[in-house]
């Protein structure tokens, strides 16, 4: 039998908040969000990171884990990141999209919500 769903279709799958908020909350997109966003992908294309057994960079919308901003989730270990700047999201992509090490220093605690 041919057990085509034997392996994930991507290999790890980032997903980033993007979500506005217009009346002023506190929201990812307040924070960097979408450039960081932009600069992730860029950095996993460029790395050759991008594609089918490899890695997804994805826009999600809010994760509901608001007061973390900006937080980023990381499939399939299901871990959650926040991050201050672009030097972060490198990290991110060199230790754990590429080579599977999570970067313990950005984990979101679990306690932080919306
Ligand atoms: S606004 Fe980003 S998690 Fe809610």
């Amino acid at each position: 039998m041919n057990d085509s769903r034997s392996a994930p279709y991507y290999g790890r799958h980032i997903f980033f908040c993007l979500n506005q908020r217009d009346n002023g909350d506190y929201c990812c997109a307040q924070h960097g969000a979408q450039e960081a966003f932009q600069h992730c992908k860029g950095r996993v294309k460029d790395e050759g990171l991008a594609g089918k057994g490899k890695v997804r960079v994805n826009k999600a919308g809010c994760l509901n884990r608001c007061a973390g901003a900006p937080v980023a989730v990381v499939y399939p270990e299901g871990v959650w990141y926040t991050y201050v700047d672009l030097a972060d999201i490198d990290e991110i992509v060199e230790a754990h999209l590429k080579h599977g090490q999570i970067v313990e220093r950005l984990v979101l605690p679990d306690e932080v919500g919306r």
